[in-house]
């Protein structure tokens, strides 16, 4: 494994595995491909694209990932048996990470094998692994509440074995630093391939200890955007990523300029949202309010802050809303990666200035979630539908009712509908209409409110279906809630209809 320099900490991102496990998690295949380019983009050095022989879907994606041209590695995750790692084999993907519960509970209950089968499997695992020319991560699972001497005997035989690192997993996170640091020294005394970290968060230390775990040697760490992952979720990538650079003064390959935009994308496609106060990525972490510390980082930024927030693509919520105009806001979006048309810089300046004249404050947030609105539509000369009129009536005694007026392939039709709401009634009726044009259902809905107050940019995330159950995914933000579903919702069925059209009625009929 390329180990670059001693100061060189390898990022082994799971998002997509371990990360994909979060309760509520719902990513589609698109939305797994867009974010394995974007973390390519960020620089990570392995991506983990999923468990292949969970399901066929799962499958298709790690394949898709390992094909799509990126340079970073590959991996796809197997359980020590011939038939999980076939499946990943069968992926093209670059590792094979294998695993296999080596603690008292796990061996007895989750698996029921004995010591002698554990190695045994571990053993047969690797080999098969290396006799097919891949490179091979080996995890003894709940290695932080196996017996000592037993894991050290397993790391030992996985070495041996051909195994090309060996990955540490605090299953259930239950270390401390100092305990991780111990262990990590033990097992260093028998191992001599690389060592990795893989913590999860149960009690709020998994950043924390893979630090540790780093300070005893360990020269890779799992992490995940934004720290999802099963339960209270993993390493969040964008706080160990900043802790070794700045505390640590340790390297990665990361771009840290891009942590805001990846932790927005994750977080919008995911459906998981940001608690406010996250370190990194929350919506304040570089928000100022007592007036001493306005004065202060208004005067010297170093007063309240440990790091420049355009370090990792913020900018701080003082000076937010002043921006200044085309030049500033395309200067802004390049800073963070993104690289808008010229006539999409026009509709993202235009909305921003929009938001401006009304007062209000647009922050880096709102900023991003215009900006991935407009390079998400689909261009106008390829529209199949387009809004010419709506209107939506609702109140106390008033059923919510929607009239649209749609052009469908160049003709003008009209529809009304009702519904539980004003959203409900407007997407049904925008629905009627395209109903005649392919089976487009709407599969799922999701709203959220960038900033607070009752005018709030809110960004809308829809996922819309065809008959034969390919998902498409489509974003708007507007201030005015109804117009951000109606504009996600067109754009979801154009882009459908668009490939259908590309496809030669293949796909979406
Ligand atoms: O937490 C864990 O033990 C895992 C393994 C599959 C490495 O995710
Ligand atoms: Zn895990």
């Amino acid at each position: 494994m390329n180990m670059k320099n001693s100061k060189y900490i390898r990022i082994f991102d799971t998002t997509l595995r371990d990360g994909e496990q979060t309760p509520g998690a719902s990513l589609t295949i698109e939305d797994k491909i867009e974010i394995a380019c974007q973390l390519s983009r960020l620089g990570v050095d392995v991506i983990e694209a999923g468990s292949p022989m969970s399901s066929e879907g799962e499958k298709k994606v790690v394949k898709e990932v390992a094909n799509a041209g990126l340079e970073t590695e590959i991996c796809a995750l197997a359980r020590a048996t011939k038939s999980d790692i076939d499946a990943a084999i069968e992926c093209d993907v670059d590792i094979v990470h294998t695993f296999i519960p080596t603690s008292p509970v796990q061996m007895k209950y989750a698996v029921g094998l004995t010591r002698a089968q554990v190695l045994s499997s571990a053993v047969d695992s690797i080999e098969y692994i290396k006799k097919h020319g891949l490179k091979c991560e080996f995890s003894p699972m709940d290695a932080t509440r196996s017996e000592v001497g037993f894991l050290k005997q397993v790391c030992e035989t996985a070495e041996r074995a051909g195994a090309d690192m060996i990955n540490v997993p605090d299953t259930v996170g239950i270390m401390i630093p100092r305990t991780i640091h111990k262990l990590i020294e033990e097992l260093k005394k028998v191992v001599k391939v690389p060592i990795s970290i893989h913590c999860h968060d149960d009690f709020g230390m998994a950043v924390a200890n893979s630090l540790a775990a780093v300070e005893a040697g360990a020269t890779q760490v799992h992490v995940t955007i934004n720290g999802l992952g099963e339960r209270a979720g993993n390493a969040a990538l964008e706080e160990l990523v900043m802790a070794l650079h700045v505390i640590c003064k340790l390297e990665t390959g990361v771009n840290s300029r891009l942590l805001y935009s990846t932790s927005r994308m994750v977080s919008t496609l995911a459906g998981i949202s940001v608690q406010a106060n996250k370190a990194i990525v929350g919506e304040n972490a570089f928000a100022h309010e007592s007036g001493i510390h306005t004065r202060g980082v208004t005067v010297k930024p170093l007063t309240f802050e440990p790091i420049k927030p355009e370090l990792v693509g913020r900018t701080r919520t003082l000076v937010a809303g002043k921006l200044a105009g085309t030049r500033g806001i395309k200067a802004e979006l390049e800073d963070v990666g993104i690289r808008p048309t010229e006539d999409q810089l026009k509709e993202i300046v235009h909305r921003v200035k929009n938001l401006g004249d009304k007062g209000k404050l647009v922050t880096d947030a709102d900023l991003l979630a215009l900006t991935s609105a407009v390079m998400g539509e689909v261009i106008p000369e390829e529209k199949i539908v387009d809004l010419c009129d709506m209107a939506v009536v609702t109140g106390i005694k008033v059923i919510p009712t929607a009239s649209v007026r749609l052009v469908l392939d160049g003709k003008e039709y009209i529809a009304a509908e009702t519904g539980v709401g004003p959203v409900d009634a407007v997407l049904k009726a925008i629905q009627k209409l395209t109903s005649n044009l392919a089976k487009i259902r709407l599969n799922e809905y999701r709203l959220e409110a960038i900033t607070g107050g009752s005018n709030a940019v809110a960004e809308v995330v829809i996922k819309v279906e065809d008959e034969k159950g390919h998902i498409v995914s489509s974003r708007a933000a507007r201030e005015d809630i109804v117009m951000a579903s109606v504009e996600a919702m067109i754009n979801g069925i154009n882009k459908c209809l668009i490939e259908k059209r590309k496809l030669g009625n293949k796909n979406c009929e």
